[in-house]
């Protein structure tokens, strides 16, 4: 692209060029016509700026990766690659007051309920990551009203990226 980026000092100055050539060969005849269109020009490129700045879709560890569209499930994935093999040796039935996540159908069961850690929040909300208290722990980050909830989870570090990712994407594919 070589054009100069909307709202950049380098376009407002252009232009600026441009409509002293154009006042130049006589075809804008007034200053105060010219100051008023530079005026006017500045106001609309510093508005469009400042829109294109403000666009803020949050942090990417809370957003979705739109690419995946085939639900990734627990039965055939989450349960065997992740809570089996990270979760289930601390989350099982001897200590189930913070989820037991020893199979498939009690991990859905205990992911289903509102969090003991922050009550108003669901351990596990579908399609939505930054109410899910599972994912904002594996990321070791508070809850969307700023409430605290402990520590990372596994206790020992957070999963590697690549298992992170196998929970995004069966949270934002409906997490069942
Ligand atoms: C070494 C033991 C241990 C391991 C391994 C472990 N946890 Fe935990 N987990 C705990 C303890 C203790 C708590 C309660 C204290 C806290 O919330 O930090 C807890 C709390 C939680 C909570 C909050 C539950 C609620 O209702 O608020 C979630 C969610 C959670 N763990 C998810 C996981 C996941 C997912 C894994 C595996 C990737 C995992 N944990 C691995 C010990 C463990």
């Amino acid at each position: 692209m070589n054009e100069a980026p909307v709202g950049s000092f380098d376009g407002v100055l252009r232009g600026f060029v441009f409509l002293k050539q154009v006042r130049a060969r006589g075809l804008v005849c007034t200053k105060g016509a010219m100051r008023s269109t530079i005026v006017a020009c500045f106001v609309v490129l510093t508005g469009c700026g400042q829109m294109m700045m403000t666009v803020d879709a949050g942090p990417p560890e809370l957003i979705c990766d739109p690419a995946v569209t085939t639900p990734v499930t627990l039965s055939a994935t989450v349960q065997a690659q992740i809570f089996d093999k990270q979760c289930k040796s601390c989350h099982n039935a001897f200590d189930a007051s913070n989820g037991d996540y020893s199979d498939a159908a009690r991990t859905a069961a205990a992911v289903a309920k509102n969090s003991k850690v922050a009550p108003g929040l669901k351990v596990l909300e579908p399609n939505n990551l930054g109410k899910s208290v599972l994912w904002l722990k594996l990321n070791n980050r508070k809850g969307p009203a700023g409430e605290t909830l402990g520590g990372v989870m596994p206790p020992g570090g957070a999963l590697p990226a690549d298992q992170q990712k196998l929970v995004k994407d069966w949270i934002c594919t409906g997490g069942t």
